[in-house]
């Protein structure tokens, strides 16, 4: 069985060091060195050209190269019925649970309006909220937002999650399905996007959406850039109905220049790295659902072509 990979951010020889050293002589093909396309059972990658997969009449399954499947879904040729799994890997975990308390945590202790008195050499002390009285919703309480709940339950901040399905997670306070948004949103001063992009969460966050945040709540937008509306977010960051957003992702990555979010005085702009791909913690599941495929076993973390996650 030959594995054929693709991705323009991640590193084919750390992909094919890793999976040999659990799958020695694994035949590792590299895009667009496909060879004969019918030796190509398994495909690992992020963004295949849009027919590439087609093109290989004996896929047996596509492994995503991260948690996100969005790109996936961007080949209107991808073979119908073709198993899709995606990368859930506690290492990314920790690392989107750091990233995500970082900004919950600059922004409960206030951090960017003492930096602008830092640059206005102001000694201004204000008013400081117990945890408890900061309420934190994490919108997309799946893998990586339990993981988030995880690490921030140990500050004390009352904890809220929104689903698809109702959902029970320790410590946290279930919503779930778009009649529960409004009332998740209303006790919500810091929100943490963690839902994936699919048909039913681009453009979520509207102005509609944002308006039912309370007045000054923050934002923590580590999942996907789609899933807020750019201009609607800036109007309220103007209005001061949102005090801040820390962003991950966006629409359009990289970030082009002339964007308002670069110099914006409320936004944190990140190059997309709240949680990174580590061949060597992510080898052993994508060496797993390689023996399954080729077994015709039963394969883990499928993505639901329906839901689109
Ligand atoms: N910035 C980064 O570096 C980075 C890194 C990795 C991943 N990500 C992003 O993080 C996302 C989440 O990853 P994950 O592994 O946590 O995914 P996951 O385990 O599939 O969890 C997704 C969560 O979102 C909920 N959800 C999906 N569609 C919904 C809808 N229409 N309405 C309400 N809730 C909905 C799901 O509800 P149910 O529980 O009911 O299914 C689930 O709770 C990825 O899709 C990716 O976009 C970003």
């Amino acid at each position: 069985m030959a594995l054929l990979f693709h991705s323009s951010g991640d590193s084919p020889e750390a992909w094919k060091a890793a999976l040999l050293a659990l799958e020695p002589g694994l035949d590792f093909r590299i895009f667009p060195e496909t060879g004969n396309p019918a030796e190509i059972e398994f495909a690992l990658g992020w963004a295949f050209p849009p027919g590439a997969l087609a093109a290989l009449p004996n896929l047996k399954c596509l492994c995503s190269l991260g948690a996100g499947v969005d790109h996936v879904f961007r080949d209107s040729t991808l073979p119908k019925g073709l198993p899709v799994v995606r990368l859930v890997d506690d290492a990314m975990a920790d690392d989107m649970g750091d990233w995500v308390a970082l900004n919950v945590l600059r922004f409960h202790r206030r951090d960017p309006e003492y930096r602008r008195f830092q640059t206005e050499r102001r000694w201004v002390r204000l008013d400081q909220p117990y945890a408890k009285d900061r309420r934190v919703g994490i919108l997309g309480i799946g893998f990586l937002g339990q993981a988030v709940a995880r690490r921030l339950s140990a500050f004390g901040f009352p904890l809220a999650g929104w689903s698809r399905r109702p959902k029970r997670v320790p410590g946290v306070e279930s919503f779930h399905g778009p009649e529960q948004l409004d009332a998740f949103l209303a006790r919500t001063d810091i929100l943490a996007i963690l839902v994936p992009a699919t048909p039913a969460t681009e453009n979520l966050m509207d102005a509609r959406r944002l308006a039912r945040l309370p007045k000054g709540a923050a934002i923590v937008n580590a999942a996907r850039g789609r899933i807020i509306v750019d201009e609607a977010l800036l109007a309220a960051l103007d209005s001061g109905h949102i005090s801040v957003a820390a962003l991950d992702v966006f629409r359009e990555e990289p970030l082009p220049s002339e964007h308002p979010y670069w110099c914006h005085p409320k936004v944190l702009v990140f190059p997309h790295i709240a949680a990174y791909t580590d061949p060597e913690t992510a080898a052993a599941q994508v060496v797993d659902n390689l023996r399954r495929a080729r077994a015709g076993a039963p394969l883990q973390n499928l993505v639901d072509m329906q839901a689109g996650y």
